[in-house]
């Protein structure tokens, strides 16, 4: 989960910048989809989240239960908020997404799966607006203890992203 001002900007960003197109990459279960949702829909214009993850594997996920429990809690928050009709959530990875994706440019994207910003950004460059706004989570550069499946993991996510989004944004050389 990320903090509420966090969805709060999402809401903001998501209203003032009126996108047609919005891809989310890791739904979890479908708070941040949510807060874009009704940040779009304040706007007035006409929009799609299309939002995939793969609820299983490696996921954080799994502790609720399988792809089917996830798809169900999500859906029922997406209800839960009226905001079904302008929501595909797509199970998989970005590729899955993408072939679900219509015609169109991604006016607004969010990443936030497992930190693989490299591979995500690469799979939907070439449909970004040319000003589309881009919002990646986990930039802090710290490194992590955490507890998964019965097991200590080093998670370096956090670590990975800030490397690659210094290095996006470095002036070319
Ligand atoms: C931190 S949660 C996302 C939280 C969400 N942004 C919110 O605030 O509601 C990260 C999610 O990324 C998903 N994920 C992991 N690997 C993924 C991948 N390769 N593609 C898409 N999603 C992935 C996990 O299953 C998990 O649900």
């Amino acid at each position: 989960m990320l903090s509420v001002r966090v969805y709060d900007r999402l809401m903001d960003l998501a209203r003032r910048s009126r996108p047609a197109i919005i891809v989310e990459i890791g739904t979890a279960h479908g708070a941040a989809t949510i807060a874009l949702a009704i940040g779009a829909r304040a706007a007035g214009a006409a929009f799609h989240i299309y939002t995939v993850d793969p609820f299983s594997g490696f996921s954080s996920r799994v502790m609720f239960g399988g792809v089917d429990d996830n798809l169900r809690i999500v859906t029922a928050a997406l209800s839960r908020f009226g905001v079904t009709d302008c929501v595909t959530v797509v199970v998989g990875t970005v590729t899955d997404l993408i072939a679900r994706l219509p015609s169109g440019p991604i006016d607004l994207l969010l990443i936030d799966a497992d930190g693989r910003i490299d591979r995500d950004l690469a799979a939907v460059y070439d449909r970004l607006a040319p000003d589309a706004d881009i919002v990646i989570d986990d930039v802090d550069g710290d490194v992590y203890l955490t507890r998964f499946a019965n097991r200590i993991y080093c998670d370096q996510k956090h670590r990975l992203t800030r490397l690659i989004v210094d290095q996006l944004r470095a002036p070319a050389t």
